[in-house]
This record gives structure tokens, sequence and C-alpha cells, in this order.
């Protein structure tokens, strides 16, 4: 392979050659993970086959063509066939062959579509947090006194009227349990940081999930065996995996089917910057092709108390954001009746 081949091949951005009939001539790797598709099948094929873009790219073609010019074009939406589509700035130059072809770069910015725990305003996500772990620790001790006092009534009752008491106690014990996990959620105890290896965690995840709430739901594991550790509080990890496992389980029927992925993402481009801007590459998706997202609370779903069930709390993604956070993580989710695709990605320990 010679320098320039190699310098294609390793090109940490997704990137074209096409000829002036729109064929494609050439692609690196990043395009074909771009596309989804393989190279076989791309090279010497329209790219609007494949690519899926608006009309901007097309445009920026013909002016590249008409006036010898290389063009950028920020902010186009583009995706393959089957990918998530994403912003991307776009780079279109002529190259100085005499076949007149073009070089075509996209430089993606941001996912298109996601929902992503970002949007969560930390402030006053936390402020709700603070609250709600002050009046569960509140509540706690007059709940204690009512419950005993049901008890000790319950003694001199009849029977009937026990059932009274009896349903104090069952109430109040609920309501303590509600405000165990509210002052859980309000936990704010650093991450204990060690080396993890994030299959470990899944598998852990996967193995209390079976015991537990997901009993014979067809798990898949599409694991990238190459994945470096990362720096993370392995507990609370689990904790968000159990807490995505659980959602995907409720919302699938029998036949439904979750898919755990990893991979590491070695381009530039598509990888999300963290909190102090560090990269993001090492990825793990959780994948069901259940119901998807209600509409109505699809924005919202990172935030403390939304839920679309019946007796549940909408603690769930909350928690998730929050230790996600903590880990300088970044959690994005694109959803679709039948397919919802949560991703988790991780700054690598260094
Ligand atoms: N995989 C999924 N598919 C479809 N909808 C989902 C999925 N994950 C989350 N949701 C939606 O997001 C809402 C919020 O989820 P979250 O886990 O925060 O709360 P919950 O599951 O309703 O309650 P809790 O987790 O406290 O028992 C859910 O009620 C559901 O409507
Ligand atoms: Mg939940």
């Amino acid at each position: 392979m010679n320098l320039y081949e190699e310098l294609w091949k390793q090109l940490p951005i997704p990137g074209f050659v096409v000829n002036p009939l729109d064929n494609v001539i050439g692609l690196n790797v990043f395009a074909e993970q771009f596309l989804g598709v393989s190279q076989k099948l791309v090279v010497e094929q329209k790219i609007w086959t494949f690519l899926r873009c608006d009309n901007l790219i097309s445009q920026g073609f013909e002016r590249a063509r008409s006036n010898n010019l290389t063009i950028l074009i920020n902010d186009v939406s583009a995706h393959g066939r089957n990918t998530s589509p994403s912003v991307c700035s776009v780079y279109i130059s002529p190259l100085s062959s005499e076949e007149q072809n073009l070089l075509l770069l996209l430089i993606p910015i941001e996912g298109l579509g996601y929902q992503s725990n970002k949007m969560l305003p930390t402030t006053s996500a936390q402020s709700v947090i603070g609250m709600g772990e002050m009046l569960a620790h509140e509540i706690k001790n007059p709940l204690a006194g009512i419950i005993g006092a049901a008890q000790l009534l319950s003694i001199s009752l009849t029977t009937e009227d026990q059932e009274m008491t009896d349903l104090i106690v069952q109430e109040s014990k609920r309501i303590v349990s509600l405000l165990e996990q509210v002052e859980q959620f309000g936990d704010v105890t650093p991450p204990k940081f060690v080396n993890v290896n994030i299959h470990d965690v899944l598998d852990q995840s996967l193995k209390t999930a079976e015991f537990g709430f997901a009993g014979n739901i067809k798990m898949v594991k599409e694991y990238d065996p190459s994945l470096p550790s990362l720096s993370g509080d392995k507990n609370q990890l689990i904790q968000v995996f159990l807490n995505l496992l659980k959602n995907s389980c409720e919302a699938i029927d029998k036949n439904g089917e979750i898919r755990i992925r990893t991979f590491y993402n070695r381009s530039l481009g598509p990888i999300k910057l963290g909190q102090d801007g560090q990269r993001l590459p090492l990825h793990i998706e959780i994948i069901d092709n259940g119901t998807g997202l209600p509409d109505s609370i699809a924005k919202h779903i990172f935030e403390p108390f939304i839920s679309s069930k019946n007796n549940s709390k909408g603690l769930g993604l909350a928690l998730v954001s929050k230790i996600l956070n903590q880990h300088a993580a970044h959690i994005v989710v694109t959803s679709k009746p039948g397919e919802t695709m949560f991703r988790i990605s991780f700054p690598i320990s260094s």
C-alpha cells in the first residue's frame, strides 16, 4: 500500500470520490461505516442510492464542477439507508485529475433525531433531586410513628375495623418504600472509580435481569472483544444497564428481542465530546424492537417523574442520566415503533 492509499484508509472521517456521473469510484472505511454497507456494493453505483441527504450536496457537486471550486456546506443532514441521521459539515473538492472527479468528505457534528441527557437542565434536576431527598428523609420519621400507632390501635379493634388499620399500615409501608427509592435517587455519593471491563458489567447486568424481570426474553450480545477498559463505578454502571434493560423488557412483547452492542469508534467525526471536551469513543447500545417511546413524553424521558406506565415512578432514566453525568459519559436515544436504541458513550481510562 503506498502512502496515499494508507492516508486515505486512515482518514478518520467518511470520504468518497465520485465521477462526473455521480458514481462512486472510491470510498474509505469510515464511509462504509457511515453508509452501513460494504465497499463492494457501493463502488460504481450512484452515490444517491446509498447516501440519504439534503439536496444541498448534489447542488454542491454542480457548483464545484461548474466553477472548479472547493465548497464547504455546514449543517447538512446525511445518513445511510439504515444508519441514524447525522448533521455534517460537507467538504466538496474537485480533484486535479483529467477525469474531473470530486472528493466528498462528510464531517459529522451531531446525531439528528437524538434525544440526549444533555437536554436535562442540570440545575433544576439537581434541585428536584435535592428536594426529593430532603422530603424523603423528613417524611419517613412521622410515617414510622403512624405505622406504630396504627399497629397499637389495631389490638383494641374488632376484626372488621382492623381492616382499616391494616390498610393504614400497608399503604404507609408502600410510601416508605417509595421514599427509599427517592432517597437512593438523591444519593449523591460520587462514583468510586476503578478500571472496569464493560463486558463484565454487561454480563452481570444481563444475569441479574434474566433471574429477575427478563425471564425468557431473547438477548443478543454483539460485543467488540477489542474494547479497552473504562474508569467507572461497577455497581452504579450495573444500575444503569439494569434500568435500560428493564425499560426494554417493559416495551416489548414475548416475541421481543434486546440487542446489546459494544464498539469502539476510532473516527474523529461521529464521536461525541464529553463535558470537558474529551473524546467519548467507547459505545454501548441497548436496542429493542418494542413499542418505541410514546410521543407525548419522548422529549422529557431523562427528567425525573416522567413515566407512561401505571405504578411506575419515572425515576429510572433520571437515575441513569445522573450516574452517567458523574462518569463524564453521554447517553442518546433514537426511537421509532419497532426500534428503540439507547447509546451510551464513554471516555476511555487513560
Ligand atoms: N426502551 C423503551 N421503549 C419504549 N419506551 C421507553 C423505553 N425506555 C423508556 N421508555 C419510556 O420512558 C419513560 C421513562 O422511563 P423511566 O425508566 O425513567 O421510568 P419508568 O420506567 O416509567 O419508571 P421506573 O423506571 O421508575 O420504574 C417510560 O415510562 C417509557 O414511557
Ligand atoms: Mg424504568
